[in-house]
């Protein structure tokens, strides 16, 4: 009876602190809106305009007044309080001189943020996006995104431009590398993650900052995959794959929104009312603002879509973005229009509201330097602790595709290695191409990571060159493809050894923005360096380091093991050297699948069934290439372990559910091999039949399982009309009573099936 009075008391505190909570974030809102309101009642048409309008960073702040033109004129905007936020000024001397202008130079003195792409750490950098997905490790994502927020903010930072939430299909897509796969459910639950590790619980402490999902919407269709290109998609793409993980970042109340270079269907994005207005702001109720993406505004008249600077103005404005990133468009253009009557003041008065809503959220008008403490800035970048974390997830991200004859782990004496490969001691392609804060080659290199195990003897040999050039910038990038100077050597010392270690793949420069690529094979001399080295020893560990999957069908068919180690951060050697001796037994799994060859992209799991799929006995009129299989050389989900697991006892507590029941499927998991391991289990649902055509697999639920040796666990998965429902052609989210079938497993190729009937109430 006591237990039971307690727990009822337990129960009306919780329901008490929620709704006490929330009612505190009501009144702090409206406390806020208030004070919006009357300090936009004091400001003149050119300040609120100002409040729209984002510049980068123009001159070394603390030096003498700028003299060139452009720099000039911003410097001349920012005292006449036309500017509202910068970009790339960071460190707090910097940040704090700027901040000083606008604060004590303009007529309102009302702060600006300072916005920077901090997309995957500060100085202290974790796993490229991408990689830090495939842990499936929702509380170390945001812790990762936390200690970049902590970072960033100690350097005066108080805006990032992530998370990235593009669903892509296109590997060809450089950016591919910052967002975090394929998926729309897993890609949300992780845009969810991101942006409350950059936000907090408390927007104004000042160790957080406002995160930014982007880019709205459709840029990871861009065609062919090709950078600054046209998307096409159906409506059942954009609203099911395409949104979810904006909606996600916008339920997680993300502060700040960014479209894209791309248009959609026709219309760019930025000049889309559609998208920005009747889907985001007014159906999900976003109340943050849009920003634009670097000059897209500008890019307009470059589309033909826009005739000139004011028409694009007039376009981007009255389709609902609030913020001209480095265009020049709405500060040049704005003002008249509404002057002359062709914009409603309205329209000013709404964007200029919602900037300076996240300033007052931010804590910038009780303290505008409230982020330039010079102490934190000292004592919190680069902290041990963080490095610890970088290191935690860096192991998390890696994923085992291939392990033959069970080479890993690696026995920890007694044996001879040849490391070999262009960027096995590579101390700057591991930080990835996002890592505009960091110092250079301050990663710990892979040959440095595995020198730590002494009782094992080492030799290194690069073999051959990736690049000629500065690989910093993308012009002078050049790939080697005349250099095999260093073969021989790097062949005579793979015959030498026991075992040999390759590390190949792509420079942290070749993925990322404005690195498309038509193809995904290993860039360079590096698939000759690796046959040749397979021609004197076959004992060989391949590690790739790259930023988007890679075409590798060779290698897969020869190379006994293969890890794929992306571009890890700060850490990348110890986790690489950790997993390759089996003190962290590997346990990523992909988000994105690895095709065969270029040719099969966009290649994908949760495709259409089709009126043709494949068939096994006829290979002709069915849906499948002549020259290539239709399979993919990795599946999505699919990542190995040193030990094995076994699903059994599938069951599902209903054959038939009603559409408002929750339906609980359990399964058995079992560690059947000799190592203690995590294993990420998955569950994916097909609708059957639908009005709308239907994937035959949706991921719908994921769980990271730990199972010493032999140990089983029952694992429990719900499912519900939030998960078993999709969205019409018209963007209606409509659930459909009738058969759905279960598979769970430890990849997309599933080992159990199961299946139950939706009834109408
Ligand atoms: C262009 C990129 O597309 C965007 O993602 C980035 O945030 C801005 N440049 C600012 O650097």
């Amino acid at each position: 009876m006591k237990f039971k009075n307690l727990l009822f008391f337990l129960l009306l505190s919780i329901v008490y602190n929620t709704i006490h909570s929330q009612n505190k974030k009501d009144e702090e809102t409206l406390k806020i809106n208030k004070k919006v309101d009357s300090l936009l009642s004091l400001m003149t048409i050119e300040e609120k305009v100002g409040q729209m309008n984002l510049y980068n960073g123009f001159w070394e702040v603390t030096g003498p007044v700028p003299k060139d033109g452009s720099s000039k004129k911003k410097y001349e905007h920012l005292k006449k309080g036309l500017v509202g936020a910068m970009l790339s000024v960071r460190g707090v001397e910097q940040v704090k001189a700027v901040q000083k202008i606008a604060v004590e130079e303009t007529r309102l003195g009302i702060p600006l943020i300072f916005g920077f792409d901090v997309i995957h750490g500060y100085k202290t950098l974790s796993p490229i996006p991408l990689a830090e997905s495939c842990s499936w490790d929702l509380e170390a994502i945001e812790k990762s995104a936390r200690i970049a927020a902590i970072e960033a903010s100690a350097a005066g930072l108080n805006w990032t431009f992530a998370p990235m939430v593009d669903i892509s299909r296109d590997p060809r897509w450089g950016r591919v590398m910052e967002g975090a796969g394929e998926d729309p459910y897993l890609g949300s639950k992780i845009a969810a993650a991101r942006v409350k590790g950059f936000q907090g619980t408390d927007l104004s402490a000042p160790n957080t900052m406002a995160a930014t999902a982007k880019h709205f919407a459709a840029y990871g269709f861009a065609e062919s995959g090709k950078e600054y290109n046209s998307a096409d998609i159906g409506t059942s793409t954009l609203y099911n794959i395409v949104l979810p993980p904006f909606k996600a970042a916008v339920d997680m109340d993300v502060k700040a929104i960014m479209n894209s270079f791309n248009d959609l269907n026709g219309i760019p994005v930025t000049a889309s009312k559609f998208l920005q207005r009747d889907i985001l702001k007014e159906k999900w109720g976003f109340k943050g603002f849009v920003v634009s993406d670097w000059a897209s505004m500008q890019e307009l008249i470059t589309w033909g879509f826009a005739k000139d600077k004011n028409q694009a103005a007039e376009l981007a404005s009255k389709a609902g973005s609030d913020m001209d990133m480095e265009g020049y468009i709405y500060v040049e253009a704005l003002v008249d229009l509404v002057k002359k009557g062709i914009i409603k003041a309205s329209i000013i008065d709404e964007a200029a509201s919602r900037i300076l809503n996240v300033k007052f959220q931010l804590g910038l008008f009780e303290d505008p330097y409230r982020y330039c403490n010079p102490k934190n800035e000292k004592n919190l970048i680069y902290h041990k602790s963080h490095q610890e974390a970088a290191l935690d997830i860096a192991k998390k991200s890696i994923v085992l595709l291939k392990n033959e004859n069970n080479i890993l782990p690696l026995k920890k004496e007694g044996q001879k290695i040849a490391l070999i490969g262009p960027l096995a001691n590579e101390k700057n392609s591991p930080l990835g191409s996002w890592r505009i804060a960091s110092d250079d080659n301050t990663a710990i290199s892979i040959l440095e990571g595995l020198k730590q195990y002494k009782n094992n003897t080492i030799q290194y040999e690069k073999g051959v060159d990736l690049y000629t050039g500065n690989t910093h910038f993308i012009k002078e990038l050049k790939v080697n493809t005349t250099d095999r100077s260093g073969i021989n050597e790097a062949v005579k010392i793979a015959s030498e050894s026991d075992i040999v270690i390759m590390v190949l793949g792509e420079h942290g420069f070749q993925s990322g923005e404005a690195r498309s690529r038509t193809t995904l094979d290993l860039p360079g001399l590096q698939q000759e360096l690796l046959e040749r080295v397979f021609g004197v020893n076959k004992n060989i560990v391949l590690i790739l380091n790259n930023g988007r999957p890679l075409t590798i069908p060779w290698a897969a068919k020869h190379i006994p093991t293969i890890i794929e180690a992306w571009q890890l951060g700060s850490q990348t050697g110890n986790a690489v050297a950790q997993v390759i001796y089996g003190d962290y037994n590997p346990s990523g799994k992909l988000t994105m699948t690895f095709p065969r060859n270029v040719g099969q992209i966009p290649i994908y799991y949760n495709q259409k069934s089709t009126g043709r799929p494949t068939n096994e006995n006829d290979n002709v009129f069915w849906s499948h290439y002549s020259d290539s299989e239709k399979t993919p050389l990795f599946p999505f989900g699919h990542g190995l372990s040193y030990t094995t697991f076994k699903y059994t006892n599938l069951s599902l507590d209903k054959k038939a559910a009603k559409i408002n029941d929750t339906i609980t499927v359990k399964v058995e998991v079992t560690n059947t091999g000799n190592y203690d391991g995590k294993e990420v289990v998955q569950l994916y649902i097909q609708d059957v039949y639908g009005k709308n055509v239907r994937p035959i697999k949706e991921l719908k639920g994921f769980a990271l399982v730990p199972l010493r040796k032999h140990e089983s666990k029952t694992v429990t998965f719900t499912l519900d009309k939030t998960k078993l429902g999709y969205f019409d052609t018209e963007g209606n989210y409509i659930v459909e009573p009738g058969e759905f079938k279960i598979f769970v497993g430890g990849s997309s190729i599933t080992s159990l099936e199961s299946d139950f009937q939706l009834v109408q109430e």
